[in-house]
């Protein structure tokens, strides 16, 4: 059947006509922006499960089918050819860079990639034990004091570029020195001769004034996490972007909202749960069957951590490349760890079992990262800030097609369900 250009919707024996938007990959949806102003009523859908916020050019996800698509190109192939960068290029300006463009981004991004002196000392402000996405958050926001310029009404592109420069890069130094600053170690300043990953790699785990050896298979495989990490459309920490952003607040506040957002264990804080999980469930002697059955049970609160997903009701692609990348890399590195032999079997396990089954719940991108990050020496409480660092085009690049859509500020509707009107009488003071 085709699809149809408008629907008719019958209230109170009226009938409205709603044009219906058909999406470049066939999805459909009824535009319903004239309901209020037609009908007076307004639609209901707790945590949007129904709801397009918006129309967008830059990500495509099929949760049926798992698949996921950058401006177009398949996640499996960007993940086996292209770099970060070259991906945030393309996130970011739509199209893949050619070369001379790769080289002009790539510059500006190195030549953004020492923070303001200032603000290396916020860092002794916060206490060791801080949790790294507080600290990220945190100065992520505070670059918008260092860079005022971000905030003007009348944003150039040339401005709005050099401040994706920045936060692109600077990312990478926050995240080091919050990581030396909990070592109590000395920082350790960009190279501004690596490349990315090899230089955020040198500033968390070099020591100053010494030599720093790049193993290129922990550069490939950061590379390969940032790329999956890059963009996943109106997730939660995105959509924080887009509504922050729509009140047209700075780009660094905007993206600190997203950051914030990720932090919480149902979006990208489930990788730090994930490890703690399977940690737990080692510690525990190995038997996965009774956290099986306590994810199962409806009167336990526990979750199993890094399955499920709102969208991908088949599998998760990213978690299918990453696997495959987990066991290439502990083999590379001949690392040993027996929580990948309990994630594999308690992946197994679930995928039999019929909750999980009839609930379609697969393991999702978070379940095997943690393993990968472990693996490459960052501490667990720092998964979810690796997450970001990978998310940051992405935000960066749906915060400006909002922009460029000129979005009207965000403004969810509520339907009230408190008490009603009634008079306020003075309490008797004894
Ligand atoms: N373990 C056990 N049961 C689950 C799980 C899980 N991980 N996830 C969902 N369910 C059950 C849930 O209890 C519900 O059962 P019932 O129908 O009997 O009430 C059913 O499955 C549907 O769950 P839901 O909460 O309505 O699903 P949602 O779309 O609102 O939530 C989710 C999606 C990712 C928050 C959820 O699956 C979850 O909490 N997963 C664990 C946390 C996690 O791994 N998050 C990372 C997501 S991927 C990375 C990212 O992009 O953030």
């Amino acid at each position: 059947m085709s699809t149809p250009e408008q629907v008719t919707i019958e209230i109170e024996g009226n009938q409205y006509e709603f044009p219906v938007v058909t999406g470049s990959e066939d999805e459909k949806a009824i535009d319903i922006s004239k309901l209020r102003s037609s009908t007076g009523y307004v639609t209901l859908d707790p945590a949007f499960v129904n709801t397009a916020s918006c129309t967008s050019d830059i990500t495509f996800l099929d949760g049926e089918k798992g698949i996921l698509h950058y401006r177009g190109y398949p996640i499996e192939e960007l993940a086996a050819k292209a770099s970060f960068i070259e991906t945030s290029y393309l996130l970011i300006y739509g199209e893949l860079p050619t070369s001379d463009q790769l080289t002009t981004f790539t510059d500006k991004i190195t030549a953004s990639s020492s923070i303001p002196e200032q603000l290396k000392s916020l860092f002794d402000t916060y206490p060791a034990s801080a949790h790294p996405m507080a600290n990220l958050s945190s100065m992520i926001c505070t670059l918008s004091a260092f860079y005022p310029e971000a905030s003007a009404t009348d944003l150039s592109a040339e401005q709005i570029d050099a401040s994706i420069a920045q936060l692109i890069s600077q990312v990478t130094t926050l995240t080091a020195y919050s990581y030396k600053k909990s070592l109590g170690q000395t920082l350790v300043d960009p190279d501004q001769k690596l490349d990315y990953c090899a230089n955020f790699l040198k500033m968390m785990f070099g020591l100053a004034g010494e030599n720093f050896e790049i193993d290129q298979d922990i550069v490939e495989a950061l590379n390969l996490l940032l790329i999956l990490h890059a963009d996943h459309e109106q997730n939660c920490s995105t959509s924080a972007v887009r509504l922050v952003g729509s009140s047209r607040t700075n780009l660094f506040a905007a993206i600190s909202s997203g950051a914030l957002a990720l932090w919480g264990p149902l979006h990208g804080g489930a990788n730090q749960a994930v490890l703690e999980m399977l940690e737990t469930i080692n510690e525990a002697g190995g038997d996965y069957n009774q956290f099986l059955a306590k994810a199962k049970d409806p009167d336990d609160s526990f979750r199993l951590m890094g399955f499920g997903h709102r969208v991908y009701k088949n599998f998760d692609p990213r978690a299918k490349i990453i696997k495959v990348a987990c066991d290439k890399i502990l083999a590379k590195l001949g690392v040993e760890n027996p929580l990948l032999a309990i994630a594999k079997g308690l992946e197994e396990a679930a995928l039999q079992d019929e909750y999980f089954v009839s609930r379609k719940l697969y393991p999702n991108v978070d379940f095997y990262s943690g393993i990968i990050y472990h693996a490459l020496g960052i501490p667990t409480d720092m998964f979810t800030v690796m997450f970001a660092v990978g998310r940051m085009p992405g935000w960066i690049a749906q915060w400006k097609e909002m922009l460029d859509q000129g979005s009207k500020i965000g403004r969810p509707r509520q339907i009230y369900t408190g008490a009603v009107p009634r008079s306020y009488e003075s309490i008797e003071l004894r």
